[in-house]
């Protein structure tokens, strides 16, 4: 007995020693799961609050690790499991959460030098190759404190024949107050923010009704052509076709609309963002689209924690599905997606039962999805105007649909890929925005 005993202990004690396989430690179990799950937005520069590089930088935080990866917060991720299965799912595998929580349970051992993993090579700048760069014409300043209304800057992108765009990156200008920030087409011819003057910051009047004027492309007064090319929230994601085979159309003579969103932090800052392109040297097979579905049918009484809202649009001609963007402002509390099919059959494509207004996920389809012409797409969901929501920015308020935070949205992007030739607005229909509230 007495041997047997001893012997166990030495040979654990001898494992210790080397760093040896019953214990878990961080060079040889944890850094992999950060590298491959944390460290794009947990290193210097990205939004992550504090590095996951290094074993230094790490430790002070394995116990809120621990929390945050058991209690689901980290990495960030709002899809019900129940439903849908999605190409850019961010969650940990149990064994991943497993294995972390061990090593923060035996006291976050560093290891051996020998069992760390090559460092991933992060680099800094564009995760693209563009072909060309198209910036602010003027950096904007912003001031030191107050909120800043949505502004609108126009570029003249200057093609001069129609140009197909293989993938697209926001680079902001200054991370510190770019809240947000997206790019749009304006074709020849839209009358959308036909008062702003190139290089000039613009910021829409207010409709005569006292309310705010409403984003592209869902203003009832924007050619319907209008389209969303991509855009830069921290820790969210743009999607581009992989293969090639897709593109997003610039038509000749376009503007570049980018809509920035700035936050202020305390002290005057500059900004001057950039896009960049890669562009097809040929006219690709398809065309990637991004088509609205919005409701503006509804009145969020005064502290109500739980107001339902509802609306619905329909394919008009057959489409391959590949990725929903539930969206909301800071009152969202829940959202799902849902087809139905000229079957009768159902499918929901997204829920996301908890809503941040932070995270603006695209959902993307594990595998694409064809949807037959007269397919219906419905979006449920529920705000919470009352005090019990610390994002809400007035429990007073009567809340309406507009563009500002402060005002409300029931609407999701949802990308589809049609042929080429496709008139962008005969590819799904729906009663307009300003048709919708006026009910
Ligand atoms: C998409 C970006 C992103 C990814 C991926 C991500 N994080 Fe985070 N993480 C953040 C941001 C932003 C914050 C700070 C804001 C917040 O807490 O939501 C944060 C906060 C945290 C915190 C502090 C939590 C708290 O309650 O204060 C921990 C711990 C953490 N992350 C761990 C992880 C771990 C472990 C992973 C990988 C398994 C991970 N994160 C992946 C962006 C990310």
């Amino acid at each position: 007995m007495t041997r047997c005993f001893v012997a166990g202990w030495m040979a654990a004690a001898a494992a210790w020693a080397a760093g040896g396989s019953s214990t878990v430690t961080f060079n040889k179990d944890v850094l992999p799961i950060l590298q491959t799950n944390c460290q794009s937005c947990h290193r210097p520069g990205e939004i992550g609050p504090m590095s996951f590089l290094t074993y230094e930088s790490t430790r002070p935080w394995a116990k809120s690790i621990q929390v945050a990866v058991l209690t689901k917060k980290m990495p960030p991720w709002f899809a019900d499991p129940r439903y849908g299965h999605f190409a850019n799912d961010r969650r940990l595998s149990d064994a991943d959460v497993k294995t972390l929580s061990a090593w923060v349970e035996a006291g976050a051992p560093e290891g051996a030098p020998q069992d760390k993993p090559a460092p991933v090579e992060w680099h800094d700048g564009w995760n693209i190759k563009p072909d060309v760069v198209f910036s602010m014409q003027k950096p904007y300043q912003v001031p030191a404190k107050g909120t800043i209304a949505y502004t609108y800057f126009v570029v003249p992108s200057g093609f001069t024949k129609d140009t197909w765009v293989l993938d697209a990156e926001v680079r902001p200008g200054n991370r510190m107050v770019v809240h947000h920030a997206s790019v749009q087409v304006r074709p020849p011819g839209s009358q959308w923010m036909k008062d702003a003057r190139p290089g000039e910051p613009y910021v829409p009047p207010k409709r005569a009704d006292g309310s705010d004027a409403l984003p592209a492309p869902v203003d009832p007064n924007v050619n319907t052509s209008n389209e969303w090319l991509v855009g830069y929230v921290p820790g969210a994601n743009n999607y581009f076709d992989p293969d090639r085979q897709a593109a997003k159309l610039i038509p000749a003579g376009s503007d570049l609309v980018f809509e920035m969103h700035y936050t202020t932090n305390g002290k005057p800052a500059e900004d001057q963002t950039k896009v960049g392109f890669v562009l097809a040297q040929q006219p690709p097979k398809f065309r990637l689209l991004t088509v609205p579905v919005a409701g503006a049918d509804f009145v969020i009484p005064p502290g109500d924690a739980n107001h339902a809202g509802h609306t619905v649009a329909t394919f008009d001609q057959p489409v391959t599905l590949l990725y929903s963007q539930p969206h909301m402002h800071l009152r969202g509390k829940d959202m799902e997606i849902r087809l139905d099919y000229p079957t009768g059959e159902s499918e929901t494509l997204v829920s996301v039962p908890h809503y941040d207004f932070s995270w603006q996920i695209i959902y993307v389809q594990d595998k694409p999805l064809r949807v037959p012409k007269g397919t219906r797409i419905e979006l449920f969901n529920h705000w919470d105007n009352s005090l019990n929501n610390k994002y809400n920015p007035d429990p007073q308020a009567t809340v309406r649909w507009g563009d500002q935070s402060w005002d409300e949205m029931l609407f999701a992007w949802v990308g589809v890929v049609v042929p080429r030739d496709t008139d962008p607005a005969k590819v799904i229909s729906q009663p307009k925005v300003n048709e919708q509230a006026a009910r």
